[in-house]
């Protein structure tokens, strides 16, 4: 797969989930003179200034897309707006026909200019790759039933368990319009897609197989029956055991890894030439010191047969110091150099 070609010869290509956000102080002073979090998602000048400032700073070999997934609901229509300290509030929906949006070209003219703001980035990412990426469309769905983050999840578990109409309807309403955007994303210079399947660990293997393998298989095919050279990456996070199932069933390019994951997954992935990507805890990035270097260690002998783009379990932690990134980075680069 071409997502492991790069003009330098390195082995290992590195990325951090949330690269661009609070631990770094230039991101901070942005956020400050903004007080709306979406309205920097959709400025293109800002969100393409933020999606590099890690890139100015680090040897990284991906840029990421400064945006989030809650930019769907927010084009269907559904109220989102983000608060500090609390993360993201939307009014809350029952069903489809809460959602006011008029057509699938409207949703996309809403979203118009996150695809400027990969125009932009085309144009600066140099030898770097450009990711775009949408949420799964289970995830999404759990913050527009949940009304916002959630340690308990009942809105959703009861929604699930009752109102099955309408929750098939959403996740296809949310499965089209997500393949959309990803396509007019690449067409706007994304390289490599990403899918945040944050929430897929809630789900018990009859409702995983419905609302994560299925939908992520449709996006899958769909991207790829007209980009069949644009590696698509998954996250359904908190699988465990069922990330077997979904690999065999999806059958994708590559999958991105939380801490628990099943160990023969890691031979399957060898054979059927599955990129990893992962799997260091932003715990120990946060903590640094001799414990973080070893786990760096750790993660690279773990994956050392298989195709691996380094990256966290999950995103940078708001306190992490920035040079422990850069001593992160450094590791895997002398890894590689020395195995
Ligand atoms: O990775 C990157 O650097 C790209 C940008 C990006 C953001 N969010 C920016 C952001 C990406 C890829 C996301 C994905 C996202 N957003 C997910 C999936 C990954 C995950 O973390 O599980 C989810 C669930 C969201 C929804 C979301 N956005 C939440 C729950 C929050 C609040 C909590 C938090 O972590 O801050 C956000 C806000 C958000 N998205 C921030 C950033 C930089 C912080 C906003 C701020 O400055 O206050």
């Amino acid at each position: 797969m071409d997502i492991l070609k790069r003009p330098q010869k390195i082995k290992t290509p590195i990325w951090f989930m949330r690269q661009a956000g609070r631990y770094l102080p230039e991101y901070k002073k942005i956020r400050k003179k903004n007080e709306n979090f979406l309205d920097m998602c959709f400025s293109p000048t800002i969100a393409s200034e933020i999606s590099l400032q890690p890139i100015k700073r680090f040897d990284l070999d991906f840029i990421i897309l400064f945006s989030d997934i809650l930019v769907i609901p927010f084009a269907l229509d559904q109220k989102v707006t983000f608060k500090e300290k609390i993360g993201p509030v939307l009014n809350i929906i029952n069903s489809k026909k809460d959602l006011k949006y008029s057509s699938l070209k409207n949703i996309m003219i809403k979203l118009k200019p996150v695809f400027e703001t990969l125009q932009i980035l085309k144009e600066e990412k140099k030898n770097k790759r450009l990711i775009g990426f949408c949420g799964g469309p289970f995830t999404v769905l759990t913050y527009m039933i949940e009304g916002g983050t959630s340690t308990e999840h009942l809105k959703i578990r009861r929604f699930l368990s009752s109102r099955r109409e309408e929750m098939d309807e959403l996740i296809d309403l949310l499965t089209e319009v997500s393949i959309e955007y990803l396509r007019l994303q690449i067409l706007s210079g994304a390289d490599v897609i990403q899918v945040f399947d944050s929430w897929a660990g809630l789900l018990d293997m009859e409702n995983y197989e419905e609302y994560v393998m299925k939908p992520s298989k449709r996006i899958y095919q769909e991207i790829k029956k007209e980009f069949p050279q644009t590696p698509v990456i998954f996250f359904p996070r908190g699988s465990g055991g069922k990330l077997v199932d979904f690999i065999n069933y999806v059958e994708c390019d590559a999958i991105s890894l939380d801490e628990k994951f099943p160990q023969e997954l890691v031979g399957i992935s060898e054979r059927k030439k599955i990129i990893l990507q992962g799997n260091l805890s932003p715990k120990s990035l946060l903590e640094g010191g001799d414990k973080m270097e070893q786990e760096i260690r750790n993660c690279m002998q773990r994956f050392k047969n298989n195709l691996h783009i380094f990256n966290l379990s999950h995103g940078v932690l708001p306190s992490t110091p920035p040079e422990n990134i850069e001593r992160t980075i450094e590791l895997v680069r002398e890894f590689d150099e020395t195995n």
